[in-house]
């Protein structure tokens, strides 16, 4: 039993819930879940928008079946080749095996790559158009955002962008499916954190789908995860723009940093609290062995501070500052101030590193760094304050 959901009279929801899988990409935690959206038009000719991770099927074609019956499916619109929305595809060919499979010039190869299928392809040009009925769908690719075949439809007719990647959220769809039904709010923290995780390191093709697709005139954004939005479609796009060119959200410091036996924590702590002492209420400390990077770099992206601290470790920084930076230097997370606190017992490397890090993605540091030998002592007590407070002033300027 299915009671359908309505994007349209014509349009459904036929996404699913995954609350069993722990990790996405079998990297990022998924505390709250994911879902596979999907969408179904059954106008004259019935066409799907995406399928869902494969193991997931037996639930999501009794949703389109509930809705089309022994309608046959005209066309399987792959919108993004990724396997949490192409898993389901040769399973389905199997079951309808005159559907056409549609996609762009790098979807088509990818689809034989993935599932060995040749036949029954179309091919759409950018801004082509396939008719449904009354409904059209007009396809633009997004590439990078988040693979290079990526691309979204628009339907013209109820005015809904398929935005595949784009605009998705982490969590799942709770009862509410529509941004009116639910907490926004509550979603922001997994939109972003989907953003920066998944697709931050493609700002500047954003940008440019964000270039590409403003002119369109939208009621809907039908994304492939998270809740489908109407009401909030400003904000959005507003929260996408600020995301991919890297510009904070609100006044807000970063405190991430590696101890092995509490040194270099003491040494965030005294910086926290000169951070908060000059009007920042919005300090996160993390300890990068405790929370996943998943968390810290989702508020990377929300805050423009950012001070790292780590003891050096063999000569090196400590191995979970080192995953962490090696994923902010692998996405290229710019424009961003940033201070550097480390300590060492008989040889600094850490303080060196961290700064190499904020030279390579052209932060601008606010304070000398701050480098401890053994515990923190009176000196470097007050360069860690003194690091605090430029670094309050820096963020409300
Ligand atoms: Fe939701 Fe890039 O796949």
């Amino acid at each position: 039993m299915y009671n359908p959901v309505n994007l349209s009279e014509q349009i459904f929801y036929v996404g699913v819930n995954d609350r069993r899988t722990h990790l996405f990409e079998n990297m990022w935690p998924l505390d709250r879940g994911v879902a596979y959206n999907s969408y179904l038009i059954a106008d004259e000719k019935v066409a799907i928008i995406d399928t869902v991770e494969a193991g997931h099927f037996e639930k999501w074609i009794a949703k389109v079946r509930s809705i089309i019956q022994d309608r046959p499916i005209d066309y399987l619109i792959v919108n993004h080749m990724e396997p949490d929305h192409s898993g389901a595809i040769r399973i389905l060919t199997e079951l309808y095996p005159n559907m056409k499979i549609v996609g762009n010039k790098k979807t088509i190869p990818m689809i034989e790559g993935y599932y060995g299928i040749t036949t029954n392809m179309e091919t759409v040009a950018e801004g082509e158009t396939i008719e449904l009925g009354k409904n059209k769908l007009t396809f633009y690719t997004v590439p990078m955002v988040h693979w290079p075949e990526s691309m979204v439809c628009f339907e013209e007719t109820n005015n809904i962008l398929f935005s595949s990647d784009a605009f998705g959220s982490f969590g799942t769809l709770d009862g509410g499916i529509f941004d009116d039904e639910l907490n926004f709010d509550y979603f922001i923290d997994e939109m972003r954190r989907y953003y920066s995780n998944i697709v931050g390191k493609y700002g500047s093709p954003v940008q440019k789908a964000l270039s590409k697709l403003g002119d369109l005139s939208l009621k809907m954004i039908a994304p492939s995860h998270g809740p489908i939005i109407r009401e909030n479609i400003g904000k959005m796009i507003e929260l996408y723009d600020k995301w991919s060119q890297y510009e904070a959200e609100e006044e807000g410091v970063v405190i991430a940093y590696a101890s092995m036996y509490g040194n270099t924590e003491e040494m965030a702590e005294v910086t926290a609290r000169a951070v908060a002492e000059n009007g920042i209420k919005n300090v996160r400390v993390y300890d990068v062995s405790k929370t996943h990077p998943s968390f810290i770099i989702s508020d990377i992206f929300r805050f423009k501070g950012l001070i790292l601290g780590s003891p050096t470790y063999s000569n090196e920084l400590h191995p979970n500052m080192e995953a962490l930076t090696n994923k902010l230097s692998h996405m290229g997370v710019a424009n961003h101030y940033y201070g550097v606190l480390g300590s060492f017992t008989w040889a600094g490397a850490a303080v060196k590193k961290l700064k190499a890090l904020g030279e390579e993605l052209k932060w601008e540091e606010v304070a000398e760094s701050v480098e401890e030998k053994h515990a923190l002592k009176e000196g470097n007590y007050e360069a860690c304050v003194q690091l605090g407070k430029a670094m309050a002033e820096k963020v409300r300027s």
